[in-house]
């Protein structure tokens, strides 16, 4: 381990079944008046507006409501937020859902109160806040992006075709996060699994950098090696709660600054999904899926011993016998073999992209250097079009 660093995380986290219960309690920590944030309505139709609706008014709080935040939140709705946010001088914004919602309820904290213009100051020239942050908790319904205890926020312009995501310093973390693996339970399996890819490929983006010996990397590899034993049985029953609270943890550590120590990280799949995501609107994990396996054989040659150990520790492969190619290029088959079994999308077509699109893809693309091979704007196109 041959990094410097810092490790904080001030998220509280309260996990499992009755996790909801502790609600009341960190409300106390907070003024009257709390904004509410969700999403298209499933939490109404589930039940658990109901819940967090009553724990609110038994409380004693003033409740503003800021619903219909979208997959994706856009620029608009992110000022619509501040707005409401800031006509109320709210005290906390409670996020109720996935990691839309939770991004949103971040980018208005810091936003609700900006001088400056949020998305010029933040996304693109990511200066920090320097005005009040409203302080913000959450409630998961939706797993996957690890938004419940980190610092990212992601934010859809669709004027500039741009999705940028900004990852602000601790204080904006979430203050507390419910995760009650329960509510999951009705999410679309279509969501369930894009959140799980999600999940796996934010480990990947960690794993993938570097040559030394890291704790960081052994780390990964378990978190890994449970997304795949619980994601199987999850496919096959969404109601299995060992499995569900699992794959919800998992995908907490996944992305809380934990596995990212020491280590440069790469983070161009998320570059590339982000690109896309800008362009088609589609789900963030089938981005991600869409374009992993031909990103992945690109830059596989560059930092092949990696992938012999990512075959070896995660995937079982006995590669004694293997040349090191051979060896890699077995674990990214049996990757390949388990997204098609839990069933992401592995082609851009089915996301709604087209070939002319490439080129704005290509050119919104950031190029990162922190993996085993920093992409040009040409391997990008290549990449786009393998994943076609
Ligand atoms: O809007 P509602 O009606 O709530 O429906 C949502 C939405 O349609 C539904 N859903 C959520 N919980 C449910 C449920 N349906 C039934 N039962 C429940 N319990 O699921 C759909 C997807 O929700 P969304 O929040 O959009 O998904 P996700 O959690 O994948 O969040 C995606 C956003 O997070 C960003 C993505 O780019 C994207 O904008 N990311 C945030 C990151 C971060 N903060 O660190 C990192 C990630 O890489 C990612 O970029
Ligand atoms: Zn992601």
């Amino acid at each position: 381990m041959l990094g410097t660093f810092k490790y904080a995380n001030p998220t509280r986290v309260f996990f499992g079944e009755k996790s909801l219960s502790y609600l009341a309690k960190e409300l106390k920590n907070y003024g009257n008046k709390v904004m509410l944030c969700y999403g298209g309505g499933s939490i109404k139709k589930n039940g658990i507006y109901d819940d967090v609706i009553k724990i609110l008014k038994d409380s004693g709080k003033t409740v503003f409501e800021d619903p219909g935040v979208m997959s994706n939140p856009t620029l608009e709705k992110l000022y619509e937020g501040c707005k409401i946010a800031k006509d109320n001088d709210v005290d906390l914004i409670l996020a109720v859902g996935g990691g839309s919602t939770i991004d949103y309820a971040k980018g208005v904290s810091v936003s609700a109160w900006c001088k400056d213009e949020p998305w010029e100051k933040y996304y693109l020239q990511n200066q920090k806040p320097d005005n009040k942050i409203i302080p913000v908790g959450c409630v998961l319904t939706m797993v996957g992006t690890g938004s419940e205890m980190n610092a990212g926020s992601v934010i859809t312009n669709h004027k500039e075709n741009l999705k940028i995501g900004r990852v602000f310093d601790d204080n904006v973390m979430p203050k507390f996060a419910i995760l009650n693996p329960k509510y999951t339970f009705t999410v679309p399996k279509y969501q369930m699994v894009a959140g799980i890819y999600d999940a796996f490929n934010h480990i990947c983006e960690q794993y993938f950098s570097d040559t030394d010996d890291n704790t960081s990397d052994y780390i990964s590899e378990a978190l890994m090696k449970s997304l795949i034993v619980s994601s199987r049985i999850a496919v096959k029953n969404p109601q299995d709660y060992e499995a569900r609270s699992n794959i919800m943890w998992a995908a907490t550590w996944a992305l809380n600054t934990l596995i990212s120590r020491g280590k440069t990280t790469d983070w161009e799949v998320h570059m590339l999904g982000q690109a896309i995501g800008a362009y088609t609107d589609a789900t963030h994990g089938m981005t991600l899926s869409a374009v992993s396996l031909p990103y992945y054989r690109h830059i596989m040659p560059y930092g092949i011993e990696k992938f012999k150990r990512f075959a070896k520790n995660v995937w079982d492969v006995d590669v004694t016998k293997m040349s090191d190619k051979e060896a890699a290029e077995e674990g990214l088959k049996k990757l390949e073999a388990w997204m098609k079994e839990i069933g992401v999308v592995l082609s851009l077509k089915e996301l709604g992209a087209k070939e002319e699109m490439f080129e704005g893809i290509a050119s919104a693309t950031f190029l990162l250097k922190g993996g085993y091979k920093a992409l040009t704007h040409d391997d990008v196109i290549k990449i786009l079009k393998e994943s076609f």
